[in-house]
């Protein structure tokens, strides 16, 4: 049973298929004029959020709304954080106040799981620095489900800033786990020092990442987290590496492109590729909601529990 969501890592693929299942049950719900099911009412939901976000932290939101749970949201730019409180005080005091479950992102490796052993209700990181953004990844996986009906033998390629990327390493253990193949493809400096130990193909080489894939993903060059070195200049990164029509043209006919957002046009991913027939970018923020409800409402019991 789940009781936190901290990292596809650890989370078993009987529980990744059953979150999919649950969300893509959920999807009708987000079609419908009154968007509102009373399965969590009563239970209060805390949004900590200690770097910036659009799409992760609205959609936990709308999904704790959508299931009649009151939200709270929590921004450390404006939160006695600012004043010097750590965060175990931080959660430990927001559990105080009786909250059923804590949703957090943080810049540091970890800091999902930290708060996880400190409490005693359900954690969902929403990132943590470096380390895994297992939501994203569901939800990029119930997208790709939806577009091609498997997941199972599809080859995933992954391409730009895998190094500091936690939506790279939760789609990896998330879509291998349930019989995916994924490619990392970047330059050498953006590829993780440990690469080789993990149950990925790798290129440096986008012609050659690319070939017959069924899914591109693009990811955003994540420069706030780069030391400097690590790149040429960004039109040059943009001509070698920027996922465009042309970089497209040895995938599989069919393969439709992606990317968690934010986006950088004209960088990772060229303007006509992200507005294109193949881009699923949208759905998947739509099936973000649907994956949020589905998490809240394994971690919180649903009616059961009320
Ligand atoms: C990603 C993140 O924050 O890890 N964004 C997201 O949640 N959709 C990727 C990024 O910031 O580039």
């Amino acid at each position: 049973m789940l009781t936190d969501l901290i990292a596809l890592r650890d989370t078993d693929a009987e529980d990744i298929r059953l979150l999919l299942d649950t969300a893509q049950s959920f999807r009708e719900i987000l079609e419908r004029p009154v968007k509102k099911v009373p399965t969590l009412r009563g239970r209060q939901v805390v949004t900590l959020f200690y770097e910036a976000s659009t799409r992760t932290r609205v959609s936990f939101e709308n999904a704790a709304k959508i299931m009649s749970a009151d939200t709270t949201s929590v921004a450390a730019s404006t939160s006695s954080v600012q004043k010097g409180e750590s965060l175990l005080d931080t959660v430990r005091n927001l559990r105080a106040m009786q909250i059923d479950c804590l949703v957090m992102r943080h810049p540091q490796s970890g800091a999902a799981h930290m708060a996880a052993q400190a409490l005693d209700i359900p954690v969902v990181n929403a990132g943590d620095g470096m380390h895994e953004h297992p939501t994203q990844a569901l939800l990029d996986m119930l997208t790709i489900r939806q577009r091609k009906g498997r997941l199972e033998g599809l080859t995933v390629a992954i391409v730009g800033d895998i190094l500091h990327s936690r939506v790279a390493r939760s789609n990896l253990w998330g879509l291998t786990k349930v019989g995916a193949k994924v490619r990392f493809v970047g330059p050498a400096t953006l590829l993780p020092r440990d690469v080789h130990r993990l149950p990925v193909e790798v290129s440096t080489d986008l012609h050659r990442g690319l070939e017959g894939a069924d899914v591109v993903m693009a990811l955003r060059l994540q420069q706030e987290r780069m030391e400097r070195g690590l790149l040429p200049s960004l039109r040059e990164y943009s001509q070698r590496w920027g996922v465009s029509a042309r970089a497209l043209e040895v995938t599989k006919p069919d393969c439709i492109v992606m990317h968690p957002g934010p986006m950088n046009r004209g960088v990772e991913i060229t303007d006509d590729v992200a507005d294109s027939g193949r881009s699923v970018i949208l759905e998947q923020v739509t099936n973000g909601v649907a994956v949020r409800m589905a998490v809240l409402y394994h971690l919180l019991g649903g009616e059961a529990a009320a």
